[in-house]
């Protein structure tokens, strides 16, 4: 292989190839041209071909804002929304939040100014709720919707509604694979039918982007491994040992891989001789803080490779340059719905061929390449052609509530991408009616129902928060802590060194014995306490600073919806001293009541072997390493997250319940389970 100052020759004008050398921009012209007379423009094109950075930026030059609409560029990811509009800012040199700003959950980085807006798809469709026809966007972008995320399939649906109504929208869809065909056929008018004069033949277009790659030569293994992880981690030392300069790029499925692969190389890495060339890990994961994300983009040291461990984030949504090692562990975390059980979790599944052969594609990018593959060739040919779209194993009731609030109401025959099975309709629909949402019609009710669509929480949380304010329940301001923290999705605590004790010893400062709610619910409110600039004191107690600063303002921010529904949060009734009772009830026990009137469908036992069982008995779960739970003992309990690692299913934020008040709270759904 080549030597270090030829390597260097290759690696630069990749890691730097200025904008114009992007395989999109040959197209301008050709893009622009079709955006301005078909309503639909389908673009298909490889990964790193610069269909997310730059057709914005086309757009915006060719007057697409000049009236004053803006762009808007979804992508299923925080990750990338975030990451791409800072890169598209610093191409452009602005700053971010200005010309070119993005919005997700509970984060808006946008202005008056903002022309060029990225936000999450499942965002934009909660802006519809407030602009049904998204009026504010001259140009809508779907992009990664070969991906099929949930949101971003009732988006397209829901765009095709709203191409009927403004003839002066324009959608791109742009997509990694083939699937483009699909897409056009589903916005085209009917036969005969037109839509503003335009029929079937002149209604969408699709644009192919001719990306250079290079060859990427396969390997696989001879015998399956019953850990990739560790397979991965030798794989990556003798690539090191034997092959020659670039960077390694790793599949794998999620943080807790990701950290135990980085530890195993590190081990490795103290071992190695400071002569040889350096290995640089990094992991890539979704929720990785700002800083580090800009580590995987940056150019390594001379003498060093870059390794990079990361989940399927790296497979089409975020290019990484310089990759010329893929390691694909051949499995991905999932979203799974199980409609028996009504339990929505991430599970681990092997990966569709289409995302194998994406994964290894990473490798070609800038050079030949290889991919070596950690399960065999016969795996291989047993992996299902595509990804199963993502609105076929959720929980559709978040989806489905939405929707409603939309003025659908006929949700079976709304017009999919790809209809869902019915029974999952039918399963959100029974609990949109449980939590009270719904009405025996199916309608969204006044105000619970409405006011559970616009707050941007699940279904169950929505519904425990509104109704904390309830005199029976009187805690609306601890409710609104919980929520807040539990919206960081175990992120509160970090250990900083490395040190499971230390974090360990954290976790049991802060832990009550009621469980883990009202444990985040007393991280919250030592850390006010501590005063929020304190990252001294952050450190000291294993707590993620950046973490709990937006925990506060995730918590004003929600707090300002309750504000203008009237949900008023009652001081006298309201203590987090937690001895004031309301007729009688501690404070710790309303909030846990308060909780199952939301989580009630989520109930577990504990068993005598400190696992945890279903309210049928069916199904086997696990205290979460982070929970208060997972050495304490307790008898029912509900949980608010689940997933699954390795075959084994965890749960994570439990609290003590009394089984009396499932069926309190819940009557006609503990009701109906048992009758079935
Ligand atoms: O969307 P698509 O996959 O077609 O490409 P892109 O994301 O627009 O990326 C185009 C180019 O910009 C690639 O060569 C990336 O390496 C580069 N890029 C980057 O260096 N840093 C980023 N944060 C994003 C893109
Ligand atoms: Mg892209």
């Amino acid at each position: 292989m080549a030597d270090n100052e030829e390597t260097e020759v290759i690696l630069i004008p990749a890691l730097y190839k200025p904008p114009a050398l992007l395989p999109v921009a040959q197209l301008k012209d050709q893009l622009l041209y079709t955006i301005e007379t078909y309503p639909v423009t389908i673009v298909v094109g490889e990964t790193g071909s610069g269909k997310t950075t730059q057709i914005p930026k086309f757009l915006l030059e060719a007057g697409w804002c000049s009236t004053g609409k803006q762009i808007a560029i979804t992508q299923p990811r925080r990750i990338a929304v975030t990451s791409v509009a800072a890169r598209v800012a610093e191409e452009l040199d602005v700053s971010l939040g200005q010309q070119i700003g993005y919005s997700i959950r509970f984060e808006d980085v946008t202005s008056v100014n903002t022309q060029v807006k990225f936000v999450t798809d499942g965002l934009l469709l909660r802006e519809m709720l407030v602009d049904p026809l998204l009026s504010r966007y001259s140009v809508i972008m779907v992009d990664e919707a070969h991906e099929r995320s949930l949101s971003s399939d009732i988006l397209l649906s829901l765009l095709k509604k709203v191409l009927r109504k403004r003839d002066d929208l324009r959608v791109v869809v742009s997509s990694a694979t083939l699937e483009a065909e699909r897409f056009l056929s589903f916005f085209n008018p009917d036969e005969g039918e037109k839509i503003h004069g335009k029929s079937k033949e002149d209604f969408g277009c699709i644009i192919g982007i001719e990306g250079r790659t290079y060859p990427v030569e396969i390997q696989y293994l001879l015998e399956p491994t019953n850990n990739y992880v560790e397979t991965a981690v030798d794989t990556v030392l003798s690539i090191h040992e034997s092959e020659g300069e670039g960077d390694i790029l790793v599949f794998l499925t999620g943080r807790e891989e990701i950290d135990e692969a980085i530890d195993m190389l590190g081990d490795h890495i103290e071992e190695m001789s400071s002569s040889q060339q350096k290995i640089m890990t990094l992991p890539l994961y979704a929720g990785l803080p700002t800083e580090d994300q800009n580590a995987i983009f940056a150019k390594p040291s001379p003498q060093t490779r870059k390794v990079i461990f990361s989940t399927n984030i790296a497979e089409a949504s975020l290019t990484i340059d310089g990759i010329v090692f893929v390691l694909d562990s051949g499995y991905v975390k999932l979203r799974n719905y199980n409609a028996t059980l009504g339990i929505e979790n991430l599970a681990v599944v092997p990966v569709s061929k289409a995302s194998a052969t994406q994964r290894a594609g990473r490798a070609g990018r800038t050079q030949p390449g290889k991919c070596f593959r950690l399960y065999t060739e016969s795996i291989f040919t047993s992996l299902e052609e595509s990804t199963f779209p993502e609105l076929a194993r959720s929980n559709l009731a978040p989806v489905i509530l939405q929707l409603l609030n939309l003025g659908i109401t006929n949700v079976i025959r709304f017009d999919y991408l790809s209809p869902p099975p019915s029974s999952l309709v039918t399963r959100a629909l029974d609990l949109l009616y449980s939590l009270g949402a719904l009405d025996t019609h199916a309608r969204l009710t006044k105000p619970l129902g409405t006011r559970m669509a616009e707050l941007p929480l699940e279904p169950q949380l929505s519904r425990a928060l509104l109704r904390a304010a309830d005199p029976e329940f009187g805690c609306l301001s601890e409710m609104l802590t919980i929520a807040a923290m539990m919206t960081l999705q175990g992120n509160a605590f970090v250990s900083h060194d490395g040190g499971k004790k230390q974090l360990d010893a954290a976790r049991r400062r802060f832990a009550v014995a009621e469980g883990d709610h009202l444990t985040l619910y007393n991280v919250y409110e030592a850390f006010v306490k501590a005063g929020m600039g304190n990252t001294g004191w952050c450190r000291e107690n294993c707590l993620n600073h950046k973490a709990l600063v937006k925990a506060v303002s995730v918590r004003k921010q929600l707090a300002a919806y309750l504000d203008r529904f009237g949900v008023k949060e009652n001081v006298l009734t309201s203590s987090s001293s937690g001895v004031l009772r309301v007729g009688g009830t501690p404070l710790a026990e309303r909030v846990r009541r308060c909780l199952t009137t939301g989580f009630f469908a989520h109930a577990a036992r504990m068993k005598s072997d400190g696992s945890f069982t279903t309210v049928d008995g069916k199904t086997t779960l696990w205290a979460h390493p982070s929970s208060v739970f997972f050495t304490r003992k307790a008898g029912w309990v509900l949980y608010t997250e689940i997933m699954e690692t390795r075959g084994k299913v965890y749960i994570r934020d439990l609290s003590t319940v009394d089984m009396d008040w499932l069926t309190e709270y819940a009557p006609e759904y503990y009701k109906i389970r048992n009758g079935r």
